[in-house]
């Protein structure tokens, strides 16, 4: 078990990365002061899988546990879900202020989270995340929301989880696109900070697409210590530090929009735009094409993606224009220099642009 700290002014927070550890909950819980009610956010298959031997732990240290599920859905991401759920833990814990257990992934967190933070105004909140992206990507940094009909994450705030708890061994059950969508964000990873993990990732793929723990729990505690460094530096993203995260999402995110949310997950849209961001920054002359080739390969190696399907360059062009990573009309990319270095630029040319997209999208 390894553990790192975010580092906040005033709400700092430990991950706690291993296999096994999700017993270890409830003491990390009393640890914490974090009171002994508890309220856990889930969906039916993962409450199948995994809330059973959450409950047991709790129990067992007399802790008091309410379990409500939610659909398997990014639809459970609304205001409607979200109020409800409220609705129901207030009647269930009028007099308390519970501490709320997101068990799932990405949806249940965000989901989860923005509970925890309007709840009278805000209730501790745990991240007991359950996929592979939520374990390096979503689970860390505070980031929660709800979609309105009108687009994603448009309801949210930042709120820091107080503990996220990252069993590695829960992944075990995790279907093999669910593993390649996370292993996207972890490559992201090594292309904006860190070489040895894009290498030790060209090495090791297919131990971790067949689910080596040891291998697991090596990139998903160097993805969170990654992950934890550059949201210390930038919680709010206010200071232009954070976007750096966003590597390939300038155009996931079209991609993911303009397939209505259905045809791709998040990590296989990233991974389109991570494609599409490389060939922009060989075309700027900032990336060297033999660097760019190696995240292509282990893109492709790893099972990701390598064209954008049935949706058409125009539909991802104007849902772009949409993104808020577009500062008034200019567009803003997160570009590659080397493995490991990434920089911020502004206002690429349109042209450019097109003609990167066009390599993958009809
Ligand atoms: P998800 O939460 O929908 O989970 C994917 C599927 O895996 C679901 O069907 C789920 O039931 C199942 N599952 C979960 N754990 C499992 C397990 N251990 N074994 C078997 N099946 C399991 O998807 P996700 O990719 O984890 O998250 C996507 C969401 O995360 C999106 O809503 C996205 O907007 C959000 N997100 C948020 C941030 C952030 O910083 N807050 C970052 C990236 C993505
Ligand atoms: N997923 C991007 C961020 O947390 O900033």
């Amino acid at each position: 078990m390894k553990q790192i700290t975010v580092k906040l002014k005033g709400n700092s927070y430990p991950i706690v990365v291993g296999g096994h550890v999700l017993p270890l909950l409830p003491e990390f819980l009393r640890k914490l002061g974090l009171g002994t009610d508890a309220v856990v956010i889930t969906n039916p298959l993962v409450n199948r899988l995994y809330g059973k031997a959450l409950a047991v732990s709790m129990l067992k240290q007399r802790f008091s546990v309410k379990f409500f599920e939610v659909e398997d859905s990014e639809r459970a991401k609304s205001a409607e879900v979200a109020f409800d759920l409220i609705g129901k833990i207030a009647s269930y814990a009028a007099d308390k202020k519970p501490v709320i257990i997101a068990l799932g992934g990405g949806v249940v967190g965000d989901l989860s989270g923005f509970v925890a933070a309007v709840y009278k105004r805000g209730v501790p909140f745990v991240q007991v995340p359950t996929t592979l992206l939520a374990q390096v990507d979503s689970s860390i940094g505070g980031k929660v929301a709800v979609d309105l009909p009108q687009g994603k994450n448009l309801a949210g705030v930042f709120y820091q989880p107080r503990l996220v708890l990252a069993d590695t061994s829960l992944l075990s059950t995790l279907p093999r696109r669910q593993v390649r969508n996370g292993l996207a964000e972890v490559i992201k990873y090594g292309v904006i900070k860190d070489e040895q993990l894009f290498t030790f990732l060209e090495k090791n793929y297919t131990g971790i697409l067949d689910g080596d723990t040891a291998a697991l729990s090596h990139v998903v505690l160097a993805s969170a210590a990654i992950k934890a460094r550059v949201v210390e530096l930038d919680e709010k993203e206010t200071k232009g530090l954070r976007t750096i995260l966003n590597f390939g999402h300038t155009i996931g995110h079209a991609v993911e929009a303009a397939g209505g949310y259905k045809k791709y997950h998040h990590g296989e849209a990233v991974a389109l735009g991570m494609r599409v961001a490389c060939a922009i920054s060989c075309r700027m002359r900032l990336m060297k094409p033999l660097d760019a080739e190696r995240v292509e390969t282990l893109l492709s190696a790893v099972g990701l993606p390598e064209e954008i399907k049935g949706i058409s360059q125009d539909r991802i062009l104007k849902a772009m224009q949409f993104d808020k990573k577009f500062l008034g009309s200019k567009n803003r990319f997160v570009l590659c220099e080397a493995l490991g270095h990434v920089v911020v630029k502004e206002a690429v040319p349109l042209a450019v642009v097109v003609k990167a997209l066009r390599m993958i999208a009809g």
